[in-house]
Order: structure tokens, then sequence, then C-alpha cells
């Protein structure tokens, strides 16, 4: 990880951004009095409620409730996180980012590295274009396979020709270079020969693989016919390792409109399949089975995940593993389900036979986690009755417990279970079940994505592959030539089978073991740096609906310091006006403090920019209850108030939180 960016540098660059210039460079606004207005670039809409105030510099949409600054606009819009929507400002407008310390990061560190493979993208792209024996690649792609050349350039696909040396002779021209190849992974040593190389991809269809911000960082090559393996990937280097990384992500940004929801599936076929057929939103993992980083990764972008899996024995295997990811990684307010896809098929196949529209329809049908969970706890009772009853259970708790516990998802599970076993939920949540684990869960690491700036970006100037579809659509068969000259001075060595070949396939087999407490260690997000009554503060401005439902004691008001002041005043904004929203609050709001400290709080680091914070309202019943503790308050109040709309409907909880009021009253005065 790079450095911090000071505070004083990002000040510097909201003065040095016109939020305005920032906007209407990713959508079209239109002048309506002092401000913009627009259809709104987050949610669907068909009248425009998107609003940009360049006197305060910041936007907001009334439909849907987004809002914030230049750099929220961005985070938000290019889905990027906030360092990466630092960089992409800073860079518009000209400015050099200081860091405060630390090392460079891994993409600082192998800047060479990233351009060697970029180039090495540009290569293979190039020679679908130009290499004497590309219509073997391009018949392949088009006829095979099916895909136009307005999809492959989408996805930088690209023709590994025959022969040992093509990338090696063209990038790899000088020993730094080739360094960086080797390290890349792009070539091979020569078993005997040390310090001589030779092509890793040969005779393959190039598929690059990008990071999020769309950096080359890998490449999966398929073979044409049925040579072993089919797919050869990229070994793990110091810019990829396979089980973080997720295929077509970056496409998927770009080509989304509204990304709420991610499909995951299992191969680059599927993804680039789908993607042509308008399913542009799937992204597949690398042959390894979908983990928990992977889900945690993408909640930061979307509120539901996918994942779909064959209809077949395999398939349901690999959706346990999914539902053990997916588990200890849940949030309140983020879905994950489950599509099985009838036997034989695969998202590829099927999207062909039936279209987008079946496709759409199953998506929408895929199950709920639950109804996985329960199902497949169900599927292992191996005894009758009663027994067998608390077998279920037992079985469904073991992997309910995963679940954080704060979240009101693990509740309603305990509840649903205590439905169907006839178990009270009480006992079911007292009780600690041992978790026997089905597979050793993937190694988990922290997560260092992309966080600078390369001064490349291959993806805009790839080669334009319209040629590629000319030449189909012209049927040229002339220069086919056989190409037994690329190779034949080189021939001489037979390569070793690679470490790839070896291990970067498979089904990770299921392999038994104790659950071990380590392994959900590493596993919850970093702790958020916001402290709880920020936190809750947001929790407000998201979802100012939530002001309403509780009720903060003047003894709590009146000790307020700084922080709980803001929160104070932004709780009595929305107590006497429910309906409005941020946008309402900034714009009646006089206090220059008051505005700035809603920004920062909208635009700080660890804020989430979706729109929903899983569990806002109790978050902010905590903390208020909390805050009432340490003045010796009695934090009942906030507690049945907030029950209150809904239900409150016994009479005893009404009188109850009458005398409660009546107390308070009293000890106020
Ligand atoms: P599949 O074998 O299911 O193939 O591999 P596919 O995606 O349907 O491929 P096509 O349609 O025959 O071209 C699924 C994924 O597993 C990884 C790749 O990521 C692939 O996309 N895989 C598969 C490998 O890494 N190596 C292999 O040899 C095979
Ligand atoms: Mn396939």
């Amino acid at each position: 990880m790079a450095g911090r960016i000071p505070d004083q540098f990002i000040d510097e660059l909201l003065a040095r951004t016109d939020i305005t210039d920032v906007v209407a460079s990713r959508i079209s606004l239109k002048k309506t009095g002092q401000n913009y207005s627009a259809l709104c670039p987050f949610h669907n809409e068909k009248t425009p409620s998107f609003s940009l105030n360049p006197n305060k510099q910041f936007y907001y949409c009334f439909g849907c409730g987004a809002g914030g600054n230049a750099i929220s606009f961005v985070m938000e819009h290019d889905h990027l996180d906030f360092i990466d929507a630092i960089e992409v400002l800073a860079k518009d407008a000209g400015l050099e980012i200081p860091r405060e310390k630390g090392a460079p990061d891994r993409y600082e560190q192998n800047a060479e590295l990233l351009k060697r493979l970029s180039e090495s993208a540009h290569f293979f792209q190039e020679q679908l274009i130009k290499h004497p024996d590309k219509k073997r690649a391009t018949d392949y792609l088009s006829i095979e396979r099916g895909l136009s050349g307005q999809i492959a350039k989408v996805f930088g696909l690209g023709f590994a020709p025959q022969g040992w040396d093509n990338l090696l002779r063209k990038i790899g021209t000088r020993a730094e270079q080739q360094e960086q190849l080797l390290l890349g992974g792009m070539l091979i040593e020569k078993k005997d020969q040390p310090g001589h190389y030779y092509d890793r991809f040969r005779d393959r269809i190039m598929f690059p693989i990008r990071d999020t911000r769309g950096r080359v960082i890998a490449f999966g090559g398929r073979a044409f016919g049925d040579e072993k393996p089919k797919y050869l990937n990229s070994p793990e280097t110091p810019v990829f390792q396979k089980s973080q990384e997720l295929y077509g992500l970056f496409e998927a940004k770009q080509n989304t409109p509204i990304l709420e929801q991610i499909i995951v599936v299992e191969g680059y076929m599927d993804v680039i399949v789908l993607a042509q057929h308008g399913i542009t939103n799937a992204v597949a993992t690398l042959g390894t089975s979908v983990n928990s980083q992977h889900i945690r990764k993408l909640f930061k972008l979307v509120s539901k995940v996918t994942l779909c899996f064959d209809g077949d024995k395999a398939g349901r295997a690999a959706a346990i593993r999914g539902l053990e990811a997916a588990l200890p990684v849940m949030q309140d307010e983020k879905q994950v389900r489950f599509l099985f896809l009838p036997e034989g098929e695969d998202p590829d196949s099927l999207v062909r036979k039936e279209g987008k529209e079946s496709f759409t329809h199953r998506l929408e049908d895929a199950h709920s986690l639950s109804h996985v969970l329960f199902d497949h706890a169900r599927k292992q009772v191996t005894l009758g009755d009663e027994e067998g009853e608390a077998q279920f259970a037992r079985n469904a708790m073991e992997m309910i417990q995963q679940i954080p516990k704060e979240l009101t998802f693990r509740s309603v599970l305990i509840r649903q279970l205590s439905d169907q076993s006839g178990i009270d939920s009480n006992t079911l949540n007292n009780t600690v079940f041992k978790t026997r684990r089905h597979f050793s869960p993937e190694s988990e690491t922290p997560d260092t994505s992309a966080t600078t700036a390369a001064p490349y970006n291959n993806h805009d100037d790839a080669p334009d592959l319209n040629y590629y579809e000319s030449t189909l659509s012209h049927g040229d068969y002339d220069d086919y030539s056989p190409s037994a000259h690329l190779y034949d001075s080189e021939i001489t060595y037979t390569p070793t089978r690679t470490s790839t070949s070896k291990k970067s396939y498979g089904k990770a087999p299921f392999k038994k073991g104790k659950f071990n407490q380590d392994d959900t260690a590493t596993l919850p997000p970093p702790a958020p740096t916001l402290s709880r009554v920020k936190q809750a503060t947001l929790c407000l401005l998201l979802q100012p609906k939530i002001a309403s439902t509780i009720e903060i004691p003047d003894p709590l008001q009146n000790k307020a310091d700084e922080e709980l002041q803001l929160f104070c005043k932004i709780w009595r904004y929305f107590t006497k006006y429910p309906k409005n929203n941020v946008g309402h609050l900034l714009g009646s709001t006089i206090e220059n403090t008051t505005i700035q400290g809603i920004y920062a709080l909208l635009n700080h680091q660890d804020a989430t920019t979706k729109l929903k914070i899983s569990n806002a309202q109790q978050e902010v019943i905590d903390m208020v209850s909390n805050m009432e503790k340490n003045l010796g308050l009695n934090s009942s109040i906030t507690r049945l108030k907030n029950q209150g709309n809904e239900s409150i409907k016994d009479d005893d909880s009404k009188q109850e939180l009458r005398n409660l009021m009546e107390q308070m009253r009293r000890k106020k005065s």
C-alpha cells in the first residue's frame, strides 16, 4: 500500500476541480436556473431528478438519494474506490498525488511488468488482425464460438500464434524486458539453457485478464481443439493472484449502465457470450471456486450477487462451497442467490439456446441463500423423526453460526429454522454448535487491489478489431498457411510441463478437516475507522426515515460534543421534515460547518458509496443507547419508540412506553 494521501491534498484537489466538468463529462446536463439537472445515472428514471449545484459544488438525486461532491460522483459513477477516484480527478486536474509515507504499492513497484503485460496484450490482439495464420483464430472465434468482432474487442481477445518465440522476439528484445516477461509468466526458462526463454502461450486464443482498473495483469489462453490443458493460465505473479481476481469485472463495470447485480459464472467464455447477449454483468472466477474475498469484493460494488452453477452433482457441491464462502461476509441488505442451470448446460450454451429473456428469467427465479442453506441441511439428514429434526437443526445452525452475529439476516434465519424444526429460537441461539467444515476455505489474504494510476491503459487504444470482422465477412481464405516456418529454428527442445498446467485447474477436492478458529479469524473486513457517532450520523443521512423512529433524550442532546451535535442537528431536521432527504437538508442548511461536516461524512474514505448501510437503524439505536448508558439514562425509550410504528401493538407495551415517557419528563424537570 502506498502512503496515505494527505487531507490538504484532497481539499486542494476539490478546490481545483469543478464538479460541473466532472459530471458533464460523464452524463448530459441541462441548465435549470442556477443549477443543472439530468437523468440520474444511479437509478433508472424517465424524468430528471438529478440536480447539480455548481455554487455549492454538490449533486443530489431527489429520486434515489445519491448525493455528494466530485469525489463521490466519480466513485459511484466510475465504480471506483476512494483512492482510485482521487487518482482520476488528480490526473484531470494535472496534480501529482503526494503520499505521506509508506512503501510504493505493488503497482508502482511493478510498473515495468505491467507495461510488458500491456504490450503483450497488444501483440496478441495485433496477431488476430495481421498474422498470416489469423484466419484460424478468427474462424474459431466467430464460427465455432459465435463471437462478434465487437465483443472480441471489448474483451481484448487476441491470438498467440504457433511458434516458440513470437512474443519473445517482439517484446523481449532486451534483457530487462525478458526478465519482466519471465516475472509476469509470459516466458518460460529453457530447462537445459538457463537464461534462455520461450513463449508460454503458443497457438492459443488469448484472454487478457484485467484488474478492476483495466490493467492487464495476466492471461488465459484457450487451445483451439482438445489439446490439454484446455485453458492455460498465467502463473501467480507479483500482480496476479488468481484466487483474488474475477475475470470480466472491469468490463462489467464499463459496460453495464446501472450495475446492481453481478453474476458469477465459471468460465471466460460464459462471461463473454453472456455479454454478447446483453448480459454484461457476469464475471468468472479463474478456475477456483468462489471464495469469501470474491464475494466481499463484489458486495463493495453491488448489493446482489448471483452464483451460477451447473445443475449436476459437481455444480451442487460447488454451490455449497459458494454458500460457505458467503456466510461469513453476509451483510443485511445484500443478497447472494444461487442459479442452478439444467444439467449439461453452461451459461454460454444456455443463453445461445434460449436468449437473453429466458436467461434473465432464470436469474430472477434464482434460489435465495436461505433456501439453499436449509435444503442442504435437510439433505444431510440420515435419520427419521425427532432425531432427524435435531440433526437438521444442527446442520443448519452450523452454517447459520457463520453469519456475523449482529445481522438481522441471522436472526431471521434462526426464526425460520425454529419454525421448521420446532426448536425455539433461544435454544438455537444459545447452543454452541461445533462447526464441521466440509472443506478448507480459500486462503484469505488482504485485498491489495489497485491503488495507483498507471500511465497506460490498454483498453482505450486496443486495436480496432473491426478489421477482424471485415476479414470474416469477406471470407478471405488466401492467407491461410500451415506456418511451420514460424518455429523451425527453435524447435530443438521440448518444453517441460509448466507449473501452471499442473496446478492451475481442477475443482478443489472436498477436504475433510476440523473447523479451525483461525479460518474465520482472517475473514471479517477491517474495522471501520469512522467513530460510532459518525457512522450513526451517516446512517441518518442516507436513511433519513430512521430519524422519526428514534428519540434522543434532551440530557443527551445537551451534553453533546461536536460530533454528537451534528448528529442531533441532522436528527432534529429529519424528525421535523420526515419526507425530506440530504439534498433538502444541504439546500436548507445555512451553517457552513454543518455542511462541511455532512460532506466530510458523505465523502469519508470508509463511508460506503452505496446508499444503503446494512442495519442502519440498529446502528443508530445502538449508538444512542450506548450514549444514554454512559450518561446513566434509561435506554428503554429509544428501544420502545423504535419498535414503535409497526410493532407496538399490544396495550402493555404502549402503556410501558407512556410510563417511560412520563418518567423521563419528570427526570428532565
Ligand atoms: P470449463 O472446462 O467449464 O470450460 O472451464 P468452459 O468455460 O465451458 O470453456 P469452453 O466453453 O470449452 O471454452 C471453466 C473455467 O475453468 C478454468 C477456466 O477459467 C475456464 O474458463 N479452466 C478450465 C482452466 O483454467 N484450465 C482448464 O484446462 C480448464
Ligand atoms: Mn463452455
